[in-house]
C-alpha cells in the first residue's frame, strides 16, 4: 500500500441534533484514543461543525463538511462557502456524494467548481464518484468513473491534486447492505488508480488515498482494507453509533 496513511471516515449525512453530535464526537475521541496509524474523520451536518471540532479538539479525529458551496460569499441563501466550514474547524470537505448528485442536482460540472473551491479555500477534498447498478449491469463501470473523474478534475493541475482523497462509492451498495465484493472493489480502485497515474503521473497516483464506501461494518473493514488499493472508507449508516464506528476505526 505505499506509505498511504488509512483515513477511516464516517459520513453522519442528516442525522444527529447537535446536543447528539456532540455527545457522539466526545465518545468517539475517547474510544480511538489509542490510534495513530490511521486517521479518522468524521462529517457532521453544517450545524454541528462547531461543535464537534470543538468536541474533537484534542483527539485524532478530524472533521469534515458534507458539502460546500463555490462562491467565496454574497446572495446565496442557504450556501455555506469554503472559509465558512475551514472556520467551523473543518479540515476536510466531502464533494459529489451520489445522494448530492440524485436528489439535489449536482452535475460533474459543478462539483468540479466545489473541489476548486476547497482546494483555494485549503479544505482537503473528498471527491465522491460511484456508478448505479444499471450502469454496473451494461458493463459501464469504468466509463462512468472515467468520466467523473475527468470532468471533475478538469483544469486541475498537478500540484493542485496533493490533498485530494477519492471516494468510490457504488451507488448499489450504498445503505443497502449489498456491499461490493472486495475483489469487485479492488478491481475499480486499481483502475482509478491507473487513470490519475495517466492522467497526472505515478508520483500522485501511488500517493493519493483512494476510499471504499458503501455498507462498510465491522465484519467487512478488515478484508476491504487488506486490498492493494483500498487506503480507507466512507462509512454512512455504521459510522452513527460511535462504538461500532470505532470497530471499523481499528479493524
Ligand atoms: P452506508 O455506509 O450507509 O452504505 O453509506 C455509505 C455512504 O454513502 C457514505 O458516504
Amino acid at each position: 500500500m505505499g506509505n498511504r496513511k488509512p483515513l477511516i471516515s464516517g459520513n453522519w449525512k442528516m442525522f444527529k441534533t447537535c446536543s447528539e453530535a456532540t455527545e457522539a464526537a466526545s465518545q468517539l475521541a475517547k474510544l480511538v484514543g489509542g490510534v495513530s496509524d490511521r486517521e479518522v474523520m468524521i462529517a457532521p451536518t453544517y450545524t454541528s461543525l462547531a461543535l464537534v471540532s470543538a468536541a474533537v479538539k484534542d483527539s485524532i479525529v478530524s472533521v469534515g463538511a458534507q458539502n460546500l458551496f463555490w462562491e467565496d460569499e454574497g446572495a446565496y441563501t442557504g450556501e455555506i462557502s469554503a472559509d465558512m466550514v475551514t472556520s467551523a474547524g473543518c479540515e476536510y470537505v466531502i464533494i459529489g456524494h451520489s445522494e448530492r448528485r440524485q436528489y439535489f442536482n449536482e452535475t460533474d460540472e459543478n462539483v468540479n467548481k466545489r473541489i476548486k473551491a476547497a482546494i483555494k479555500g485549503n479544505l482537503k477534498p473528498v471527491l465522491c464518484i460511484g456508478e448505479t447498478w444499471e450502469e454496473r449491469e451494461a458493463e459501464k463501470t469504468f466509463s462512468v468513473l472515467d468520466k467523473q473523474v475527468k470532468k471533475g478534475l478538469e483544469e486541475f493541475s498537478l500540484s493542485d491534486l496533493g490533498s485530494l482523497v477519492i471516494a468510490y462509492e457504488p451507488v448499489w451498495a450504498i445503505g443497502t447492505g449489498k456491499t461490493a465484493t472486495t475483489d469487485q472493489a479492488q478491481d475499480v480502485h486499481k483502475f482509478l488508480r491507473s487513470l490519475i497515474k495517466e492522467m497526472y503521473g505515478e508520483e500522485l497516483a501511488e500517493s493519493m488515498r483512494i476510499l471504499y464506501g458503501g455498507s462498510v461494518k465491522p465484519a467487512n473493514i478488515a478484508e476491504l482494507m487488506s486490498m492493494p488499493d483500498i487506503d480507507g472508507a466512507l462509512v454512512g449508516g455504521a459510522s452513527l453509533d460511535p462504538e461500532t464506528f470505532s470497530q471499523i476505526v481499528k479493524y
